[in-house]
């Protein structure tokens, strides 16, 4: 049981680099298994739900070598199992990908059902029935789902809901499938246009990434050839973003895609914050005693706000003057977190998909948990303008999301220490040594 302490009232500033996206890097390193060949894949962050995926291709057969600097060596040709149905393939959400790629490849898997953040119901409907549609016969059991097909084929498929997850399983499925494929309402975000340049440069053929229409013309074989570097994490830098932000501080982000983060940087200008925005890089800056202004916000698909900054941004209110709005549209329980914040003193009310926060307010230093990995990180966020020192427990959750994610807030200037045993008393701790 490890957790960190942080003591508050420190101004974050420096230079951070972001790592390769979680969110992109698990669609492509699952997408190894669709393609039988040797693959170098760049830019691979370093943390647990990655590890796991990693852990698991191996058990399928995959030969996989993390070598230093983020990059992953895998040789998929020596898969020969397409069952995964251990507690570890339980431990994350993108273990889901599996299905796609090992039925496309051998036309049959049996995956346990995927786990992840609590954010309420967390259906895989919509990837079931778009490879029913591509020819699967499918069976649901209580925690696993067994798929198989003699020959998948292409379709169009209709969306009913814009879904991440199921827009790329199908397309993985729909690339080694007989004839094409049509996605309507497909998922824009930066990590579905990521896992069709991936397959592209292995040799699919997609168009259409990026807007909700994805047109697949499977092919039965190609070949994977080169390397391939996975996309900077928007989340993760736009949660460094929030924190310069809230710390009145001063960041700048190296490896990043700023046209990823047009929806926060908007919200934070809105707010207060300025920014200067390169080619690769973003800094964003609040000078100390100007305030905060509140501002209302509501989550969606890409390009809109992204849900999984709600979290970060909604402690960034709690400090900000006047009343601000949440709404919260993608998941339907992702409020979760906030009595961990109201413990600290925040000022929120909810009413069914929305939240009303008041502030600016004075946290006070208590012990926490993290809720989920993004609600970890604002209870980090807390932690960082609560007067003394906040104890924030469960950090396994922040950590399989957060590559180095003490070192780098050290790196800023945050007073953070992780512990392997929780404090008895947080008071007497010393964050100098
Ligand atoms: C991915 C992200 C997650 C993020 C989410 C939305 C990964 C590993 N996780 O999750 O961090 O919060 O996108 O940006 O990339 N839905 C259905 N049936 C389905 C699939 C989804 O009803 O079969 C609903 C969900 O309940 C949710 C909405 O669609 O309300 C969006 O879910 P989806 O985009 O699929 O999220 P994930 O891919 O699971």
């Amino acid at each position: 049981m490890s957790s960190y302490l942080l003591e508050g009232g420190q101004r974050l500033e420096g230079e951070i680099k972001i790592s390769g996206s979680k969110n992109a890097a698990l669609p492509v390193l699952a997408a190894t298994a669709l393609l039988e060949g040797c693959y170098r894949i760049e830019n691979v962050p370093l943390i647990d739900d990655i590890r796991t995926l990693l852990e698991i291709l191996r058990s399928l057969g995959a030969e996989v070598e993390f070598l230093p600097e983020g990059t992953v060596l895998i040789d998929s040709s020596t898969i020969n199992n397409c069952t995964a149905i251990s507690e570890r393939v339980g431990k994350l959400r993108g273990s889901y990908y599996l299905l796609g790629a090992l039925l496309g490849r051998f036309g049959e898997v049996q995956l346990r059902l995927p786990g992840g953040c609590d954010f309420g119901r967390r259906p895989i409907d919509l990837h079931l029935k778009g490879l029913r549609q591509l020819g699967a016969e499918i069976i649901e059991e209580e925690c696993v789902v067994y798929c198989r097909c003699s020959e998948l084929t292409g379709s169009n498929i209709f969306l009913d809901i814009v879904s991440v997850g199921a827009t790329a399983n199908i397309m993985l499925a729909a690339a080694r499938a007989k004839g094409t494929t049509t996605i309507y309402n497909a998922a824009r975000e930066p990590h579905i246009v990521d896992l069709a340049n991936f397959l592209n440069a292995m040799g699919a053929r997609i168009q259409g990434a990026g807007t909700d229409i994805i047109r697949i013309r499977g092919r039965a074989a190609f070949r994977p050839t080169g390397s391939y570097s996975i996309i900077p994490d928007q989340i993760e830098a736009g949660t460094y973003l929030a924190m310069a932000a809230l710390t009145a501080g001063d960041i700048a982000l190296r490896n990043v895609i700023p046209s990823h983060l047009d929806a926060l940087i908007a919200k934070l200008r809105e707010m207060g914050v300025d920014f200067e925005i390169g080619e690769e890089e973003v800094r964003a800056m609040r000078a100390p005693h100007t305030a905060l202004t509140a501002t209302n916000f509501v989550t969606a698909p890409y390009p809109g706000f992204p849900t999984d900054l709600q979290p970060q941004m909604m402690v960034l209110l709690t400090q900000a003057a006047g009343v601000g709005k949440v709404t919260e549209n993608v998941w339907n329980n992702r409020f979760q977190y906030i009595p961990g914040l109201k413990q600290l003193g925040a000022r929120i009310v909810t009413q069914g998909r929305s939240a009303f926060v008041t502030g600016p307010v004075q946290f006070t230093g208590s012990r926490v948990a993290a809720y989920d990995l993004r609600a970890g990180a604002a209870m980090v966020m807390a932690g960082l303008v609560s007067s003394g020192t906040t104890e924030i427990a469960n950090i396994e959750l922040i950590e399989r999301g957060y590559e180095n994610f003490v070192a780098k807030m050290l790196q800023l200037g945050a007073k953070i220490i992780k512990r392997e045993e929780p404090m008895t008393n947080i008071t007497e701790i010393d964050f100098v040594s």
